[in-house]
């Protein structure tokens, strides 16, 4: 596909408005935007199409669905909106649509990330000897963004990704944005991508934060040159279940974490690890794999997407964070909501023994939201939970942390930024 060029004032820059494709309608978008830096304050319209001459872009109509946006110099006011978009969004899953834009921002060993700047999502190009291709010198994160009623926009608990991507950037010996710079970095691609955001009720706009060692390196050593990334996409339910009940399997040969190494940590290796069990406990027929301690082959660490809970007579128990677990944000909230409706909350270490009499268990991940397990196998053996459905504390923890989530109660807890 055809891509490049950072969005400037007044000046030919080479790139595809993607997409563009119904009746005209405008996009205001309320940050910083000359030369789409974050520098001071501007709005810029984009007229979507059909492709014509706006007083803000002059578009060229490439293709039927692409516009080759030639020209950007004024900046106006005007509706935003969803529509117009060719998704259905009562359909919408956890597939990667691509949306306008992505932010990039550059480091160099040993200095700092500046210069942030949005540009129109595409490929990037890549050394073939960086560090990120060659010894997976990478981090991600994910975070979403609801669409309020009101038309305002949620963000949740942002600065929590920003310090758990700091917290890995150390481990694999990666710079990282400022929490500062992570937040403002996130907002200013949420506000660019703003018509990609479901409307309220229909998903979310998940944003990827990506760390990566983008300088060359040949010998094992730190990448000399670094890049942030971040780029949304609009999703729906994570699990093809969607909301119903996912069916766990245990898995007793594969490990997903070793203590010392780097499971505690969004690393992109991590999750290439887990695909071999992914996969053929797919092809058998599970939604995903439970992984158990790589020392005992008997405590429960995490699925392979998200953090594991079981409730047993009103308490609930998750495995406590040593290492080897994912400090899931939406573990953490969990928790948090847990105890603040008056819920014992354990965090130890959980056996899997447990699983048998468990009243509950459900999965906690940002893509995940909260997922209630209907079942768990081990070893042959099938474990049931709930009426294919959610169970009491599930519901009522899944419906507290969802609210909050999308702006329903009056209490945010201080955990959602509203952009508009
Ligand atoms: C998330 O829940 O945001 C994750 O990063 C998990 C990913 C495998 C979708």
């Amino acid at each position: 596909m055809e891509r490049g060029g950072v969005v400037s004032g007044g000046f030919h820059q080479n790139y595809i408005l993607y997409p563009s494709r119904a009746a005209a309608f405008t996009t205001r978008l309320h940050y910083p935007f000359s030369s789409i830096r974050n520098s001071p304050s501007s709005s810029l319209r984009i007229r979507h199409s059909p492709c014509s001459i706006s007083s803000s872009f002059i578009i060229h109509e490439v293709s039927r669905n692409r516009c080759d946006a030639v020209s950007s110099n004024s900046y106006s006011t005007d509706v935003t909106e969803f529509a117009e978009i060719e998704i259905d969004w009562d359909k919408i899953d956890f597939g990667f649509k691509p949306t306008d834009y992505m932010y990039s921002m550059k480091c160099s060993r040993g200095g700092d990330f500046s210069n942030g700047q949005l540009q129109p999502f595409g490929n990037i190009e890549v050394n073939p000897s960086a560090a990120v291709l060659n010894y997976g010198q990478g981090l991600f994160e994910g975070l979403k963004a609801y669409r309020k009623q009101d038309g305002n926009i949620l963000l949740f608990r942002p600065e929590e990704n920003a310090i758990r991507m700091r917290n890995g950037a150390d481990r694999m010996c990666m710079p990282s944005p400022t929490v500062q710079q992570f937040v403002e970095a996130v907002k200013t691609t949420v506000l660019a991508n703003k018509r990609w955001i479901p409307p309220p009720g229909k998903g979310s706009l998940y944003i990827r934060p990506l760390l990566m060692g983008t300088g060359a390196v040949l010998g094992l050593a730190p990448a000399p040159e670094y890049t942030f990334l971040i780029f949304v996409s609009p999703v729906g339910n994570y699990f093809k279940e969607g909301v119903a009940p996912i069916n766990l399997i245990v898995e007793n040969e594969f490990h997903r974490a070793t203590p010392g190494g780097t499971g505690g940590v969004k690393t992109i290796g991590n999750y290439a690890a887990v695909l071999k069990a992914q996969s053929i406990a797919k092809a058998k027929g599970y939604s995903d794999v439970l992984y158990l301690d790589c020392v005992h082959n008997r405590y429960l660490e995490e699925v392979s997407s998200c953090n594991i809970f079981i409730v047993k007579d009103n308490v609930i128990s998750t495995p406590e964070i040593k290492g080897t677990i994912l400090p899931g944000i939406t573990r953490k909230s969990i928790i948090e909501v847990a105890r603040s409706l008056g819920f014992k909350v354990e965090e130890r270490n959980v056996t899997v023994d447990e699983l048998v009499e468990a009243d509950e268990v459900f999965c906690t991940g940002t893509a995940v939201v909260l997922s209630p397990v209907g079942s768990i196998t081990y070893k042959s053996q099938r474990f049931s939970y709930g009426e294919d459905g959610f169970g009491t504390v599930s519901k009522q923890l899944y419906t507290s942390l969802t609210s909050l989530q999308m702006g329903l109660t009056e209490d945010n807890m201080n955990w959602t930024v509203q952009l508009s």
